[in-house]
């Protein structure tokens, strides 16, 4: 029987939905069937204004005919590569594109199919790395408080939202974690960037004397730290951390997965931010949230020292069945043109102004606490609900939902980040329709 793609499916029951209210979703479906360009079609042929680029991942918005062509080639002439010991010219093709448009000093990329992999890859290639140096002592890892690095064991001990983690068992040993940067009695409402809070990265050298820096491997954070409901670094903090990282021989690794392809108005945002990590992890974007895939990407210091020994043996244990595969790497190569060609890094940065303005517009607006921007990305933070935290934001995701725009929540903090493609009346429709919403809630 043909599957009618359009209908909604009667029996919900099989599919145990990710990071969902299953049971407030199966009682009450939002279910999207299609999309184009700035806006999805709901399975009751609703429109709704894509706030979030899907998952923060669509940044040259959806089904774009490059990208959609591109996979169907691809799909048609090589379908699939052994990833071990063998290679395709397409996963070769699309690695010097992202070099192309890398930080200068990033020369290599490892592919993965995920940000979580991609963070798994750079924690055991930082702890690798020192052993092959013969720094073998060098096994911690240092997160940072609300950091999210994704889903498996070694992200989530370095991550520090604490639902993603409390369930979940002792995790990795001889992990720490930086405090946070989130200072809203001093930063709300900041535009951008905020003045306070770069002395924190200073606390990355008490928790070096309190392990001897000859036992840590690697510090990694999220340049902008996105799922917890957006922080911005200090002004000088990603800065301090790079100096103190460098001095003690310990390597930054920079999660870029959200703030990777555009986001900020750079390439990533290690040029945004002008600092230049040992290691970027990567995902999202890369293919325009199309096909799974993600890339750590790293200076030729770190690769170079894996580079030694007899050449027939494998310099590095680690890879996935679908690392580099084809399809994947053709949506890549074809989502790098699409920014390329319609210059969509360079127009989030022109339209980010106008973006910062229509967002600090709801400041006044009740339960609005806090407003934070960078680039095409911005975050209310809401007035939780005495004795039932993030209800009053799911409320604003759902009131949005049915007045027409896709906007996320995490605990009571609204997070947006429309593709790229946005423009200033849908940038007016986004805000305005939040604003409705916001001035209605309980
Ligand atoms: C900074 C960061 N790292 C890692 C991940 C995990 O990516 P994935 O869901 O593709 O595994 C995310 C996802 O939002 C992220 O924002």
């Amino acid at each position: 029987m043909a599957l009618d793609r359009k209908a909604t499916p009667n029996d919900l029951n099989a599919f145990w939905m990710p990071f969902t209210a299953n049971r407030q979703f199966k009682k009450n479906p939002r279910m999207f069937v299609a999309a184009r360009d700035m806006h999805y079609t709901t399975s009751d042929g609703r429109q709704v204004l894509d706030g979030t680029a899907g998952l923060w991942c669509c940044n040259a918005g959806h089904c774009r005919p490059r990208i959609t062509e591109a996979i169907q080639r691809q799909a048609a002439e090589l379908d699939y590569a052994p990833a071990f010991q063998m290679g395709h010219p397409v996963a070769f093709e699309l690695a010097n594109r992202i070099i192309e448009i890398a930080p200068r000093g990033i020369e290599h990329v490892f592919y993965t199919n995920s940000g979580s992999e991609s963070v798994e890859t750079a924690l055991k290639l930082a702890i690798a790395w020192h052993r092959a140096r013969g720094e073998g002592a060098r096994t911690r890892l240092i997160g940072r408080e609300r950091g999210y690095h994704g889903v498996n064991f070694g992200g989530i001990s370095v991550g520090g939202i604490v639902n993603n983690r409390k369930v979940f068992g002792t995790l990795l040993g001889g992990v720490d974690h930086l405090p946070h940067t989130h200072l809203p009695a001093v930063n709300a409402f900041s535009k951008g960037q905020p003045e306070n809070g770069a002395n924190l990265a200073d606390e990355l050298e008490r928790i070096v004397a309190l392990h001897g820096a000859e036992t840590i491997a690697a510090v990694i954070v999220e340049p902008v730290a996105g799922s917890t409901g957006v922080i911005l670094p200090p002004k000088g903090y990603l800065e301090k951390l790079r100096a103190i990282t460098r001095k003690h021989g310990i390597l930054l690794i920079f999660d870029e997965v959200i703030t990777g392809f555009g986001r900020l108005g750079a390439p990533f945002g290690s040029q945004y931010f002008d600092v230049l990590p040992d290691m970027m992890t990567t995902a999202k974007g890369l293919t325009n949230g199309v096909i799974p895939m993600g890339a750590v990407l790293t200076t030729a210091e770190v690769h170079d020292a894996f580079m030694t020994g007899p050449e027939h043996m494998i310099e590095l244990f680690h890879g996935y069945t679908y690392s580099g595969n084809p399809i994947a790497s053709a949506a890549g190569i074809a989502t790098l043109e699409t920014y390329r060609e319609e210059a969509l890094f360079e127009r989030a940065a022109a339209i980010a102004p106008y973006w910062e303005e229509a967002l600090h517009s709801l400041k006044g607006l009740p339960h609005v606490i806090d407003i934070r921007n960078m680039g095409l990305i911005g975050a209310v933070e809401l007035d939780p609900i005495a004795g039932e935290p993030t209800k009053r934001a799911f409320n604003a995701f759902l009131a949005a939902y049915d007045k027409g725009i896709l906007i996320r929540t995490t605990g009571d903090i609204i997070a947006m980040s429309p593709p790229l493609i946005i423009d200033k009346p849908q940038i007016d429709e986004l805000i305005g329709t939040l604003a409705e919403v916001l001035k209605t809630l309980a």
